[in-house]
């Protein structure tokens, strides 16, 4: 069985992969309290005794808001971290795949495809694309875009936090002149199955099958699960950004390489979530 070291293991998207992959790909999470990627000596340490086919590196500091006001901690986990783990993994000889984001774009001119122009807006979408120019040509790059999934009590993802403001009848304010491409978390780990079993250091976008703009984004998930979509009021993006760190507006991701397995719509997705005992 292919042996897959990955940092983030603990997080959103990682914990599902992990759950999901668990039967088919031997999984070695290597955790913060052990390795602590900004640490460059304890990387060389933890990794140099361990033994993996493919390192998958999704740890970060994901904080977008908070990355405006904690620059350092962003730069140094997210861009020296990367290159720490990145440098050893490529003196161990082994495979390294880097996770980034939609955030990497402007949100000027959509569709992005993967070889659509970077140009972030805020400071996290800078990290992250720094993190990719350290690995570029040399690893895998696989961009994803606004990750949702079944419950997963240690961070709330965009439809868990929608759902819980309907449920206690609290009044929600979304843009409806900007796009976001929603994608289902189970999708991407079913799509690591087999970016595993063909690696090659390209850039790959893993996204759902559909964009749309946040207000719709609410409303299909009031209607999904039965909530009061008059709850659900509008706004434009420049009023709404006005203060906080910047969105891509046009978030619209597309891809030209993921031809190995079909990723759902929005709808597809919530109604999956909708019959789980999970949500
Ligand atoms: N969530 C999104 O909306 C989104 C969208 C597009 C792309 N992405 C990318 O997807 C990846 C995973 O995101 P996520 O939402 O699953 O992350 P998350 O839930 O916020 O988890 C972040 C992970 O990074 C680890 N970490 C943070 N600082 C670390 C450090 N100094 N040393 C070692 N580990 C550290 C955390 O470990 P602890 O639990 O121990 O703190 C945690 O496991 C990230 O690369 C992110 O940029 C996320």
């Amino acid at each position: 069985m292919l042996k897959i070291a990955l940092t983030g293991a603990s997080g959103l998207v990682g914990s599902r992969i992990i759950e999901i992959l668990k039967d088919r790909f031997d999984f070695i999470p290597v955790s913060q309290d052990r390795m602590d990627i900004t640490n460059k000596d304890q990387v060389e340490k933890n990794l140099s005794n361990l033994e993996f086919d493919i390192f998958l590196h999704l740890a970060a500091y994901t904080d977008v808001d908070g990355a405006e006001k904690e620059k350092t901690a962003a730069y140094v986990i997210n861009v020296k971290g990367t290159e720490n783990v990145f440098k050893t993994v490529k003196k161990l000889g082994k495979k390294f795949i880097y996770v980034s984001t939609d955030f990497v774009f402007d949100g000027q001119k959509p569709p992005y495809f993967e070889d659509s122009q970077p140009n972030p807006i805020s400071y996290y979408g800078l990290t992250k694309y720094e993190g990719e120019r350290i690995v570029r040509d040399q690893a895998m790059i696989v961009r994803f875009s606004y990750p949702y999934r079944a419950r997963f009590d240690q961070k709330k993802d965009f439809v868990r936090t929608i759902k819980t403001f309907l449920e206690q009848q609290k009044s929600l304010t979304m843009v409806n002149d900007s796009l976001m491409t929603p994608t289902f978390i189970d999708d991407i780990a079913e799509s690591f199955g087999h970016l595993f079993l063909n690696f090659s250091p390209k850039i790959y976008h893993i996204v759902g099958q559909d964009s749309m703009s946040p207000f719709q984004a609410a409303r299909k998930i009031a209607e999904t699960f039965n909530l009061d979509s008059r709850l659900i009021s509008s706004i434009s993006y420049d009023k709404y950004f006005k203060n906080k760190a910047k969105r891509p507006k046009l978030a619209d991701m597309k891809s030209k390489k993921n031809d190995f397995f079909s990723m759902k719509t929005f709808s597809q997705g919530l109604k999956i979530l909708s019959q789980s005992s999970m949500i």
